[in-house]
């Protein structure tokens, strides 16, 4: 089978890079969230990508045209029930994704393929939960998903090689690059890259050097594109927390302590660019 419509649930900076990718690559896209005002949002933000290719000169009109053509927005699941592939890119919260994947069980066909972008949660459990573990896959998505090449693609337990070859063939599709990983928590990128993110803020928070002397100091000493802190602020202080929470407990072992300045920043609303300040103020940039 060949996917030729995807649902995309969740318009968050995931879901919405999603969404563009696959409309971009000729795909169907229905994009679902609980509030209009989240979905309105997650298209204008595809808008002005494409916009900007367009005054770039490396977009036409029409084919700008054409992805706006190939996107439906909606904050109803139901119209989600007819998806070949339907993408999950809800809050990183596994009671939350359990339950709406059982309640997505009963209204698409039987032959939608479920999809979960969690960072690093068990596809085996969401699968089991949702009435379907043999449809169920893991495809995790990197942030900035129109730019980042790869996507993570984990089999649970009990999914079908169907399953898997429709997740891979897909990633292709949509111009990513599928690497395949076992279940385990945070995959293959996460698992080296939050604990890289959690010291950064340990650091921080131990006084070793200001916000941006140690995001400097690893561009300039380990090439790295972005700073770790910038990087925490562009991946959403409040996912990271999440998954070094759930590493924490999952290995029980304490080199994965949160830093305090993670739990403070979650607790005063400071996720990072999605809400305008992390480790960084971006009201002022
Ligand atoms: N959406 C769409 N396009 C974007 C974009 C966005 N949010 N951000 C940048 N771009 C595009 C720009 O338009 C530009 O495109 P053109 O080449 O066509 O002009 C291109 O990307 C380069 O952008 P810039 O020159 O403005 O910026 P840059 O050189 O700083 O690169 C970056 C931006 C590629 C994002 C770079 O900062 C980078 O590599 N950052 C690290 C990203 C990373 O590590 N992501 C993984 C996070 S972990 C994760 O996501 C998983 C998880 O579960 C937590």
């Amino acid at each position: 089978m060949t996917v030729k419509k995807l649902g995309v649930l969740g318009a968050g900076t995931m879901g919405a890079g999603i969404a563009q990718v696959g409309a971009q690559a000729g795909l169907q896209v229905t994009l679902v969230d609980i509030d209009q005002k989240f979905v309105d949002k997650a298209l204008a933000g595809m808008k002005k990508n494409w916009e900007k290719s367009v005054a770039k000169g490396k977009l036409s009109e029409e084919a700008m045209k054409k992805y706006l053509d190939n996107i439906q927005i909606s904050c109803s699941n139901d119209d989600l029930k007819d998806c070949d592939l339907l993408i999950e890119v809800i809050v990183e919260n596994i009671d939350i994704k359990k339950k709406v994947f059982k309640e997505l069980n009963e209204i698409c066909s039987p032959d939608t393929v479920f999809a979960s972008n969690t960072s690093g949660f068990s596809i085996t459990e969401i699968g089991v939960a949702s009435g379907r573990p043999e449809k169920m896959v893991g495809m995790h998505f990197f942030n900035p998903v129109p730019v980042m090449k790869l996507v993570e693609v984990i089999p649970g337990v009990e999914t079908s090689p169907d399953t898997i070859a429709l997740a891979t063939e897909t990633c292709q599709v949509i111009g990513k690059t599928p690497i395949p990983a076992k279940e385990a928590p945070g995959f293959i990128v996460n698992r080296l890259l939050v604990p890289y993110l959690n010291d950064a803020a340990h650091a921080y928070d131990e006084g070793v050097a200001s916000v941006e002397a140690i995001d400097e100091a690893m561009k300039l000493g380990a090439n790295m594109p972005i700073g770790p802190l910038a990087l925490c602020d562009l991946v959403g202080i409040d996912v990271l927390l999440n998954v070094v929470e759930y590493f924490y407990k999952e290995f029980g072992d304490p080199k994965f302590r949160p830093a305090q300045a993670l739990k403070n920043k979650v607790r005063a609303g400071h996720y990072g660019i999605k809400t305008g300040k992390g480790f960084y103020d971006y009201a002022t940039k």
